[in-house]
């Protein structure tokens, strides 16, 4: 089967989601609604969308709008037609027939439904077109999620759905999970009953929403939204949707149905029209007081909103069992919510999937849990969870399980996928070293680096795992979400609160060796972004001989946000290749004002298509759709280059006072015009100066380490202002820059 053309019916939400994506694969698409002002306007959003949808907004126009009177005869040339209409049988069913009617033979028909059982979708197909027909569930926004369950039927052409499958995982990038046709399939029926049971027990255990966040979050390895924040974001009444669909579809005694009522809480909320972030705010609000933007939280008992506080747990790294057996609510609270999600995982094997595996690696991907509730469990251990669990009647996996006390029951990662994974080999590799900030592993013949810090945040012990494992080639990746997003900056404002400005210095000089090291290294150095990859996430990367990006990164060098440059030779690095181009051998000063515009303005690149023409990515680095390939095709570049040489140093050539002064024109009229202020004129300064290539001149030439002197020596005269300090102090702790 081949897809060469897709039809998709219901601009909606996940209907341009799809589109969007189908877009970013460059299979052509076609997005029909009921009339095609309602999809030309969802081809606008797509455009205008944040995060965007689209890894090439320039190719907006790829994606064809029409109706379903007129334009409906797109559907006789389609490979695949994908329903995403409203969540309404009777409208599905006609449009079902409307498509089978016209369909190429053999051509592929999904629906997008989050809840109606394939049994009912496909009851008044005929046997032969059910063979053809299937789910194709994504998750909103389709371009970020990982997840695609795609659920059968009985009379399917089995092959056909694994090469939909293929496609999916190949050309889309999906994990793609096959499940039964069960209610709410793998992803949201144990999402939503997380998300019930972690509210169901704040409320029952006198928790803050912020309290319950603050456990049921990064501590479990769960995203900070924590529950609170997540409902928020879905959209308080759409929840409410969802959960009444599940009590309908569940059986009456399934654990999930006293977890599922609806509150009265969220009643009243739905009904004052606090709907969550995109209506006036849900348990968390923005609020102004006097003049000032307070961000409130609901109080569970009282409905009343108050000024949010911040929980500090003291938690630095995911470790289920101290945070268990925690002698405080938290503790308490944590083994409620993660014993229920065991419990009630464990349970629906095999209903709902014969692969428990699956299911963990459905809410690693749906929704962005660092590991599944089976993950959880063996984590736990065997042992210590059952010494502590209460009665689990009727659950023939926990039943097995407690009496075999297998430690090891847990086998293979991410069975539902062919691709050698970093998450499938990590298990098998060696570990070689570990320290607070990264682990080092060896599989075969070279190394890995994964970093384990809150958004892989660089710090000494980041910096030594990567110069230790320059033994070997290495590649650098992470299984979390990001990358890295930079050097941690509180670890920085911990010496600079103690005016300890010697030891800044001594880190960001460990951090240039280190880079330095892992760039002219006897051994490649790949390193396989994704996510975050900001300020030294971008400088690690930059420096690597290789680079294997996913396409979806937010890739960029953004110091001077909270008043600093780029130190640790993300300058020199970006200037050099700039002025490797045709421009540049033209005019001296082509490239370091570029590079100053890009710098300066903290430009970030969403996308490894927006990366490149701002030369964080090379034309010759890999770009992968797929974000479980970056490890195979990391790995095959490594063997491609058995005979690697490392780079001969770069060398620069600086117009020096003149430039600077060049420079300064910009800021001043930046400053004249109130861009920027004072703090931005001195920021600009110094980025002036690195580029400049300070007190020198053309003919004099400067070699790299020259370039990292004066990054380092611009980095610790702004980090000793108190206008630094503060930005700093204020993004971390508010996770934002200040504007301006
Ligand atoms: P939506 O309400 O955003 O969009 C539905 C679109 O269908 C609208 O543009 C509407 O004009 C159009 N439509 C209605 N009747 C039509 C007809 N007869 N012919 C053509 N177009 C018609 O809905 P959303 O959220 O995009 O959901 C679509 C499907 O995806 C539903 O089955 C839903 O359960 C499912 N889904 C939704 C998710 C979400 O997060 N919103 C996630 C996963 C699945």
């Amino acid at each position: 089967m081949n897809i060469k053309n897709v039809v998709i019916i219901g601009s909606g939400t996940m209907g341009s989601g799809i589109a969007a994506h189908l877009c970013n694969a460059n299979v052509p698409v076609t997005l029909l609604d009921l009339t095609t002002e309602i999809s030309e306007k969802a081809r606008e959003k797509i455009h205008k969308s944040r995060p965007p949808l689209l890894i090439d907004k320039t190719k907006i126009n790829n994606i064809k709008v029409g109706n379903i009177n007129d334009d409906f005869s797109v559907v006789n040339n389609a490979d695949w037609i994908v329903e995403a209409v409203v969540e309404r049988i009777d409208i599905k069913h006609n449009i079902y027939e409307k498509i089978f009617k016209n369909r190429k033979e053999g051509a592929i028909v999904s629906s997008n439904t989050s809840s109606i059982p394939i049994k009912v979708l496909s009851e008044k197909l005929t046997s032969e077109e059910k063979k053809d027909f299937c789910i194709t569930h994504f998750f909103n926004p389709v371009r970020y999620m990982g997840l695609l369950e795609i659920v059968k039927n009985e009379n399917n052409d089995l092959s056909k759905i694994e090469s939909l499958k293929k496609f999916c995982e190949q050309e889309l990038g999906k994990g793609a999970i096959i499940c039964n046709d069960t209610p709410g399939f793998l992803g949201n029926r144990i999402g939503v009953y997380a998300m019930q049971v972690a509210m169901t027990e704040a409320f029952k255990m006198k928790m803050s929403i912020e309290e319950a966040d603050a456990v049921f979050g990064r501590p479990m390895g769960i995203p900070k939204t924590g529950v609170f924040g997540l409902y928020d974001l879905i959209g308080i009444d759409l929840m409410a949707d969802v959960l009444k669909s599940f009590i309908k579809e569940l059986s009456k005694d399934d654990p999930f149905q006293p977890v599922a009522k609806e509150m009265p809480l969220v009643s009243k909320l739905i009904q004052e029209g606090y709907t969550g972030r995109k209506g006036k705010g849900g348990f968390y609000r923005m609020n102004k007081v006097n003049n000032q933007k307070v961000l409130e939280a609901i109080n569970l008992e009282t409905g009343k909103y108050f000024a949010t506080k911040k929980i500090d747990l003291g938690i630095e790294t995911v470790d289920l069992n101290t945070l268990i057996n925690r002698k405080d609510k938290y503790g308490e609270y944590a083994w409620a919510v993660i014993s229920k999600i065991i419990k009630y995982s464990s349970s629906l094997v095999p209903g709902i999937t014969d692969k428990f595996n699956d299911i963990d690696e459905a809410m690693r991907l749906g929704f962005n849990w660092a590991m599944g509730p089976f993950e959880m469990l063996k984590s736990i251990g065997v042992k210590n969870f059952f010494e502590r669990v209460d009665g689990f009647e009727n659950n023939e996996f926990l039943e097995n399980l407690a009496k075999s006390k297998n430690e090891n029951f847990y086998g293979e990662r991410q069975l539902y996928t062919n691709i050698e994974t970093l998450g499938k080999i990590k298990p098998k590799a060696i570990k070689v070293d570990k320290n607070k900030s990264a682990q080092i592993y060896r599989f075969q013949d070279y190394n890995i680096v994964e970093f384990t810090t809150k958004a892989c945040a660089l710090d000494y012990d980041s910096m030594d795992a990567l110069k230790n494992a320059t033994d070997k080639p290495l590649i650098i990746m992470n299984e979390s979400m990001q990358f890295s997003a930079g050097v941690n900056l509180s670890y920085t404002m911990n010496f600079a609160e103690k005016g300890d400005f010697k030891s800044i210095e001594k880190f960001i000089k460990y951090f240039q060796d280190t880079c330095k090291h892992l760039k002219y290294s006897n051994y490649p150095v790949v390193s396989a972004p994704s996510g975050l990859v900001l300020g030294g996430g971008e400088e690690v990367a930059i420096q690597s001989n290789f680079v294997v990006s996913h396409t979806n990164i937010v890739m960029g060098l953004v110091e001077t946000l909270v008043g600093l440059v780029p130190a640790g030779g993300g300058c020199k690095e970006v200037l050099w290749r700039w002025s490797q181009t045709p421009e540049a051998k033209k005019d001296v000063d082509y490239a370091p004002m570029k590079v100053f515009n890009i710098i300066g303005y903290a430009t970030t690149a969403t996308s490894t298509v927006e990366a490149e023409p701002l030369k964080f990515l090379k034309p010759e680095d890999k770009k992968v759709m797929n974000r479980n390939s970056l490890f195979e095709v990391s790995k095959k570049l490594i063997e491609n280059n058995k005979d690697f040489k490392p780079p001969k140093e770069n060398t620069y050539n600086l117009s020096g006072k003149p430039l600077k002064e060049k420079m300064i024109k910009v800021l001043d009229k930046l400053y004249n015009e109130k861009v920027i202020l004072d703090h931005g004129l001195e920021v600009g300064k110094e980025l002036a100066n690195v580029l400049s290539g300070g007190d020198t001149s053309i003919d004099k030439t400067l070699t790299e380490d020259d370039m990292y002197k004066l990054e380092l020596d611009s980095f610790m005269r702004l980090i000793q202002t108190k206008k630094t300090q503060d930005r700093i102090k204020h993004t971390l702790s508010t996770g934002k820059p200040l504007v301006n």
